[in-house]
């Protein structure tokens, strides 16, 4: 049997290459998309998320959308240097001729997962801004959930929203930090594994031999990605970060993971949208914000090399 997620995601160059992987991945079966702003607005989350149906021939699929805005203060705004003024590498697709469905994401993922205990996945690539509301409307998600796997966050190393902090997190710490400590098991795939899972400029050009619509629409997006990488980092490759969490529902045995009490910085400083695992014992006072919570598996190593190829060999095949 396929496992089911929903995907809950900000599309986004890499949403859209994770979305497709996960769509042609036979373990998987995507029951919905939710929409959350970060790389574009909700709104434009939501045209997207229905434009990457209609391209793949599935808008069966429903789409719901989420939140505008982040639990405690206003959204920062899109980040077009990275993904294009449409999210999509200014390719401008025409418009969806199909429509996001009557319920709220939040609303959506809380019938999906109680209406179907132990089945249901969540995989959010965004902000965790709808994953937080559906936990405050309906906290027994966190009982009949069957996993929560989050690409976001960095427990190690720097972040790249700013020195401190990974993008998703920093777009909703308050959210985020909910999340790390309600009663469920999440698991973070991060910027700790995910800056070493690159696929070079050699493995994009491969996207334009594929002939399916699929991989024609990752060929026509990831120029504007890759430039990006190229002029910001020096790199020849971009980091393909939210693919890495349907990597690792396919194929955990290439991951490396820790299992950590995480806290999430929420506050105003520098530091806002940090994430910070407990690495030792939790019973001294001074550790006394992460005694109590879950321990989050967090991914620390990773087989990159393995990780590229079967993304790739999916949208082969
Ligand atoms: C995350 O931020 C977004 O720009 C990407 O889509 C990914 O989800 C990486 O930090
Ligand atoms: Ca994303």
């Amino acid at each position: 049997m396929p496992r089911k997620i929903i995907i809950d995601t900000d599309p986004g160059i890499d949403d859209a290459m994770a979305i497709y992987f996960a769509l042609r991945s036979p373990e998987l079966d995507v029951i919905g998309l939710t929409t959350v702003f970060g790389n574009v607005t909700t709104e434009l989350a939501t045209t997207n998320a229905l434009r990457l149906l209609e391209i793949a021939g599935r808008s069966d699929i429903p789409v719901a959308r989420g939140a505008d805005d982040p639990v405690a203060l206003p959204f920062g705004g899109p980040v077009p240097v990275v993904h294009g003024e449409d999210g999509q590498g200014d390719v401008f697709l025409p418009p969806p001729t199909t429509h996001a469905i009557d319920q709220s994401a939040a609303q959506f993922i809380i019938e999906q997962i109680m209406t179907q205990p132990g089945e249901v996945t969540l995989v959010p690539i965004g902000p965790l801004t709808n994953i937080a509301l559906a936990l405050r409307l309906e906290p027994r998600i966190a009982q009949h959930v069957r996993e929560v796997v989050i690409m976001g966050g960095n427990a190690l190393g720097p972040g790249n929203a700013t020195p401190s902090a990974e993008a998703n997190i920093h777009n909703d710490p308050e959210a985020a930090d909910v999340v790390f400590g309600a009663p469920w098991q999440v698991t973070m795939v991060g910027l700790d594994v995910t800056n070493n899972v690159i696929m070079s400029a050699a493995h994009l050009a491969e996207y334009g031999q594929i002939d399916h619509p699929m991989a024609r629409h990752i060929a026509r997006i990831t120029p504007y990605y890759l430039e990006f990488y190229r002029k910001r980092h020096g790199m020849d490759g971009i980091c393909v970060h939210d693919s890495s969490a349907i990597a690792y529902l396919i194929a955990p045995s290439l991951f490396t993971v820790k299992a950590w009490p995480l806290r999430v910085d929420a506050g105003e400083g520098i530091g806002r949208g940090k994430t910070w695992p407990a690495l030792g014992e939790v019973d001294r006072p001074s550790l006394a914000p992460w005694r109590a919570r879950p321990r989050v598996n967090v991914c620390v190593g990773v087989q990159s090399d393995k990780v590229v190829e079967l993304e790739l060999a999916r949208m082969r095949g």
